[in-house]
């Protein structure tokens, strides 16, 4: 493995081609007349307002308004898709196609390269995630591909089952995809599939669960059948993919996600409705008999306890990625909804399934992503450069087995990139996170730090911050959400 890794792909042609026909589809399949498209900036920011500040109105769903799914299928898919487009092209989607000489031995058999791949998204809305695969991955693009696109609403899925068509018609007629839809509830959409999929996908869903299930068991009770139903459903080698808002509870419903599928230690936070006494509990693995069944693949550089999970910690896992596929036409709209960005926000979580019969001791993942010396370890950037008195250049936030760290001299990194680190002895007085140098940036250190020298690393996922991790994570990076468009200078000092 070479670092840097960059997480986010900039735009290709054929995405940015496909996000200016979105529009066309779009008004294919949704007509405006002229009242309706001035009402449109109006009609986004009520959308955004309920879908982010005032989510008790969720319990209304948007897709009974045509003025609200209009908005949606103008403001939200379009930059859902900007925000995936640039996130999909640099996941490990795929696993290498093998074809075993026989079924092994639980009667589960790897997929092969020529069997069907098959896609299940879930909570598809207008078919966001399928659209986003279809133009970012051109490797998925030429396969014959069945995609089953499953939500409880159907009208929707209509929609977005049209809006394919029209793209694919315009832009790529030969790409034998086969995009069907499902009317199922989440709980009850895995049990009407047929055939193993390779690929599961979540865009935006998992805090819609949170939220229409307020009154109907936990989320974490849904989140626990959603991990089994995948295990069930996927054979070993397939992904689970779950995107959400670089929100806090986009990134502590990742998290979530992901200390359930590992058996890693429940979360502990102030809005968490299970935290009495929860730090030292753990999770039975998802997938049922005490084994696990997953390992992580992105974005964490680690298998340990989430740092972000840790007790006093109010910070939360996100990346920014950029904006610059926005066609004109969608940032003018945004802008004239008050909606404006410069950067999309958002929080995910890639698994693999796992072979049942892998040998225990290799399942936790964290020997591929040690490098080199114990010393050396991968680190993911997890926020925007800010000024690190004392230290030249601007610093980073990074996530690494030994928790939170704190990178000087990483403005030049691109963003959310998994690169090595060396640890120093030195801790960060504010945040509590070990202070780390890159590969030939050691001199970046500063010689005097606001750190604790020597101070033992507080291991990742216990003890509370001495320091307000959350305060530089949350200045740097997208905070709430997606980066708003502002005049303010882009370096912050602390
Ligand atoms: C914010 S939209 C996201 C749509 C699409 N995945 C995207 O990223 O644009 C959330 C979708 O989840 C669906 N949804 C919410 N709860 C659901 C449930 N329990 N079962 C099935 N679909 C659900 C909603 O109908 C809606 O289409």
């Amino acid at each position: 493995m070479s670092f840097p890794q960059a997480l986010f792909s900039t735009p290709t042609p054929f995405v940015r081609r496909g996000l200016d026909a979105l529009a066309r589809a779009v008004d294919l399949v949704m007509p405006l007349n002229a009242a309706r498209r001035r009402e449109l900036p109006d009609a986004c920011r009520d959308l955004s307002a309920l879908l982010t500040t005032e989510r008790d109105g969720l319990e209304r769903p948007y897709w009974t308004s045509p003025r609200l799914t209009s908005a949606y299928l103008r403001y939200f898919l379009p930059w859902n898709l900007v925000r995936l487009t640039a996130l999909l092209p640099g996941l490990p989607l795929t696993a290498p196609a093998t074809r075993p000489s026989g079924a092994e031995e639980n009667g589960t058999a790897t997929a092969g390269a020529n069997d069907e791949f098959l896609i299940f998204d879930l909570g598809s809305g207008p078919c966001t995630f399928p659209l986003a695969l279809w133009l970012a991955r051109p490797d998925l693009r030429r396969l014959p591909v069945t995609v089953v696109a499953s939500d409880s609403a159907p009208h929707p899925l209509d929609l977005g089952r049209r809006i394919f068509d029209a793209l694919r018609a315009e832009l790529d007629p030969a790409s034998p995809w086969t995009l069907r839809t499902l009317r199922a509830p989440l709980h009850a959409a895995p049990r009407l599939l047929r055939g193993r999929p390779r690929l599961i996908t979540l865009g935006n869903v998992l805090n819609e669960l949170e939220e229409r299930g307020r009154r109907g068991g936990s989320v974490r009770g849904r989140l626990a059948a959603l991990l089994d139903d995948a295990a069930r459903l996927l054979a070993p080698g397939g992904r689970l993919l779950a995107v959400e808002p670089g929100t806090r509870q986009g990134g502590r419903l990742t998290a979530t996600l992901r200390d359930m599928a590992l058996g890693c230690a429940l979360r502990n936070d102030e809005d968490d409705e299970d935290r009495d006494g929860a730090e030292n509990d753990w999770f039975e693995p998802a997938g049922g008999s005490g084994a696990l069944r997953f390992r992580l693949l992105a974005p964490c550089s680690h298998s340990g306890p989430c740092p972000m999970s840790a007790r006093g910690v109010t910070a939360w896992c996100h990346v920014n990625a950029p904006a610059e596929a926005a066609p004109t036409a969608l940032t003018e709209l945004s802008r004239a909804a008050g909606l404006a960005k410069e950067s999309v926000s958002l929080a995910f979580l890639l698994l693999e399934r796992l072979n049942d019969n892998a040998p225990l001791s290799a399942r936790p993942a964290d020997a591929p992503f040690r490098t080199g010396t114990p010393a050396r370890l991968t680190a993911r950037l997890i926020s925007d450069a800010f000024v690190l008195p004392g230290a030249p250049g601007r610093a980073r936030y990074a996530c690494t087995e030994q928790g939170l760290a704190l990178i000087p001299d990483a403005a030049f990194l691109p963003p959310g990139a998994l690169c090595e680190a060396t640890s120093t002895p030195r801790v960060d007085a504010k945040s509590g996170a070990r202070i780390m140098t890159l590969p030939g940036r050691e001199a970046a250190a500063p010689a005097r730090t606001p750190s604790r020298d020597g101070a033992s690393p507080r291991p990742a996922g216990q003890g509370r911050a001495s320091g307000r991790p959350g305060e530089r994570l949350r200045a740097a990076p997208a905070g709430r959400a997606d980066k708003k468009r502002s005049t303010s200078k882009r370096t912050r000092k602390r």
